[in-house]
């Protein structure tokens, strides 16, 4: 498999070439990384871990006009090509088919552990200071508020609400962020997100003290 993971950076930097810094490369290489840090406490599949990661964001949805149907088909060419087992490409597109925050509601019953890992290691990466810093980033590509104290995030907050809300940064903490921690489906994921989101609530401490200079 060494071979057909480097020729997946190879085409998975190549795909993600000037894209948005927080859909990156970069962002790819961590959660490969992630993925494979928790891999080692489960018992699963490495190669299904590493090729899902790799390929978990490699036409995001988002940036494609909400198609969902563009990653799974570019994932599943390449693996052909590369001549990946079919079941080891049907496990994968499992994983990124069923990745996603957003579909969280039609997530599976009884996810594989694969998923459980990059999933977490997605997760990971959308939390403490490198989360912050991906969302800022993202709201800036979408040039929307850092926030608004005319219509302040509170937890319980609604789609509705946060659609009203204009869609501020910061509102996103409270959309997803900070939901993270309790969504962790692994031990070690659960370890590694709690340090992340305690520096969360202290960031947004400081930037509301910051914010209201007296
Ligand atoms: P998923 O791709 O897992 O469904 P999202 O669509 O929420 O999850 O996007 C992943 C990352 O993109 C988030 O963790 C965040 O950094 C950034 N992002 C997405 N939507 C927003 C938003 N409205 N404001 C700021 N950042 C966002
Ligand atoms: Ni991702």
């Amino acid at each position: 498999m060494k071979s057909t993971i480097d020729n997946t950076i190879e085409f998975v930097k190549e795909k993600l070439e000037g894209a948005e810094a927080g859909h990156d490369w970069f962002h790819i290489e961590r959660v490969w990384k992630l993925s494979r840090k928790i891999a080692e406490t489960e018992d699963c599949d490495h190669d299904v871990v590493e090729l899902s990661a790799l390929l978990h964001d490699i036409a995001d949805p988002k940036f494609h006009n909400g198609d969902e149907t563009i990653a799974p088909k570019i994932s599943r060419e390449f693996l052909e090509q590369q001549n990946v087992p079919d079941e080891t490409i049907e496990k994968v597109l499992f994983v990124i088919n069923n990745i996603s925050f957003k579909n969280r509601d039609q997530a599976p019953s009884n996810p594989p552990i694969e998923l459980k890992i990059v999933q977490d290691a997605d997760r990971i990466d959308a939390i403490g200071a490198i989360g912050i810093a991906r969302t800022f980033n993202f709201g800036g590509f979408k040039n929307n508020l850092m926030y608004d104290p005319e219509t302040p995030p509170n937890p319980g907050m609604t789609k509705e609400q946060y659609k009203k809300s204009n869609g501020t940064t910061i509102n996103h903490f409270y959309e997803k962020l900070l939901l993270l921690k309790d969504l962790m489906n692994t031990e070690k994921g659960k370890k590694l997100a709690e340090e992340r989101h305690d520096y969360m609530l202290n960031f947004l401490d400081q930037f509301y003290r910051e914010w209201n200079v007296d």
